[in-house]
């Protein structure tokens, strides 16, 4: 079934007390190269071709998404000494992507991922405010700060920062770069063709930073875009990840998708904001979320189950527990209970290259041996629980009123939808949810002609 997105703005919907709805928000986020790309399916085509990354793009736009999303990982993922190739693997570099995309879209924004633990502030915002001008103001950066050394290591300085202190680098590394995007006063460049003025009068500011992490003196290279400079989206979940987040970002990319989890991690980062001085509506929190839909819930739930199979194999099942674990669990039957033995605390596990690390192996292993036995899981059906939870399953119906629930009861501004086939993976969505969404007044039918990824994202600041 197709059903194209109406062309016509309705007016803002109202609650039954005469208040706006509020209005949800939706990144696009292209398959990355976990196991959950299901890359063996019939309809699925190369994650690295240009072709796949302009499909996915323009399908999210004709969906109306705010934008598309790409993660980072800056090493290929290794298992016991071998590349990991139960996840998909291969990524262009970051920003390589958006700049061929910004030519072949129009209106949706292009976010990409890029740590600030290992690039240059100068490079970085100078590379950044390139896309934000050659889009028309439609880019975003999300920061994340890397947590391990491995990803370092081909880097010249090694894996070099302590953990702890990758937030300090990254607030003076956002300040640095916020410096060199505000040095250029908004219509510096005055081109005055009978004057012969090109730049008016006191159009830049040099910057002169002298920190601990950095040192840099000279001027930005390039005029203001469109939103003056980049959207700032975070991702990383620690107390000072949200800590850095209340003070500088204006996305907040979660893992907090399930309901009550996520009103609590709403309340958290919205109420650290007036400390800043900073509106709750300058800073929008958009969790990852997958999707199964069906004709029925029925049919959708049998989908989401073969759906996960797919996604963990026998293999990525044990390789997903050899990730908590550090150590060989071959022997290990997938269809079994969870191993008896603790996880081996050593400083290099079998896994290289996860992005997402664990404070206390134990106690997790601990936590999901009890949740297995109590409600007899194997170690395959434990996996498909943590590693191919598919968010909302359901009618495309249900699957728009959940998703406006969590946006009208604040355990959101959003999500960031992903799907499980590359890059026809959130067609569907498109067809069936955005016009469920549109139906109710919570989602636009439009881009307004002209904005910038901070307007199209509503932000206030
Ligand atoms: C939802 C989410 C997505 C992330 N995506 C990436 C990524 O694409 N690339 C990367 O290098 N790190 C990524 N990270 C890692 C963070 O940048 C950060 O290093 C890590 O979460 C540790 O910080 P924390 O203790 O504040 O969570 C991600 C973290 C989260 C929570």
């Amino acid at each position: 079934m197709t059903t194209t997105a109406s062309t016509t703005v309705r007016p803002t919907a109202r609650d039954a007390a005469g208040r706006p709805l509020r209005q949800v928000h939706l990144a696009a986020h292209f398959p990355g190269v976990n196991n959950t790309s299901v890359w063996s399916d019939g309809k699925a085509e190369s994650q690295i071709a240009f072709s796949s990354f302009r499909y996915f793009a323009q399908n999210a736009e004709r969906g109306k998404f705010d934008f598309l999303f790409l993660a980072e990982g800056l090493r290929l993922r290794e298992q016991k000494g071998l590349i990991h190739d139960l996840d998909v693997v291969g990524r262009p570099n970051t920003l390589a992507i958006p700049a061929g995309i910004a030519a072949v879209t129009e209106h949706i924004g292009l976010v990409g991922t890029l740590s600030s633990t290992f690039n240059e502030p100068y490079e970085l915002a100078r590379q950044l405010a390139s896309l934000d001008l050659l889009s028309g103001g439609r880019a975003g950066w999300n920061i994340v700060t890397t947590s391990d050394a491995f990803h370092g290591e081909n880097f010249r300085r090694g894996g070099f920062l302590d953990p702890k202190d990758r937030y300090v680098r990254a607030e003076e590394f956002v300040a640095v770069a916020r410096a060199l995007w505000d040095g250029w006063a908004p219509g510096a460049l005055s081109a005055n063709k009978d004057t012969g003025e090109f730049l008016s009068a006191d159009a830049l500011t040099a910057v002169d930073h002298h920190g601990q992490q950095f040192d840099v003196n000279g001027f930005g290279t390039l005029p203001r875009s469109p939103q003056g400079h980049p959207v700032i989206v975070q991702a990383g979940d620690s107390a000072d990840g949200r800590d850095f987040a209340s003070a500088n970002a204006e996305v907040i990319f979660s893992l907090h998708s399930e309901f009550t989890d996520g009103q609590r991690f709403f309340r958290d980062v919205k109420g650290r904001l007036p400390a800043v001085g900073r509106h709750p509506d300058s800073l929008k929190i958009l969790p990852a979320a997958a999707f199964i839909l069906g004709d029925t819930e029925a049919e959708a739930r049998v989908r989401s189950r073969e759906v996960a199979l797919l996604q963990v194999s026998p293999q990525a099942a044990i390789s997903f527990l050899e990730q908590l674990w550090g150590t060989d669990l071959g022997g290990y039957d997938p269809d079994g209970p969870l191993p008896e033995i603790d996880p081996v605390l050593a400083d290099e596990g079998v896994t290289r290259g996860r992005v997402r690390h664990v404070a206390d192996p134990v106690a997790v292993a601990k936590s999901w041996r009890g949740l297995a036995e109590a409600e007899g899981l194997s170690i395959r059906d434990l996996v498909i629980r943590f590693a191919a939870k598919h968010t909302f399953v359901g009618t495309p119906v249900q699957v728009a009123e959940e998703i406006n629930r969590h946006v009208q009861e604040e355990a959101s501004d959003g999500f960031v939808i992903v799907g499980h086939t590359n890059p026809t993976g959130l067609d569907e969505f498109v067809d069936r949810v955005i016009p469920e969404l549109q139906e109710r007044g919570v989602y636009r039918t439009e881009y307004e002609p002209g904005t910038t990824l901070r307007e199209t994202l509503g932000l206030t600041q």
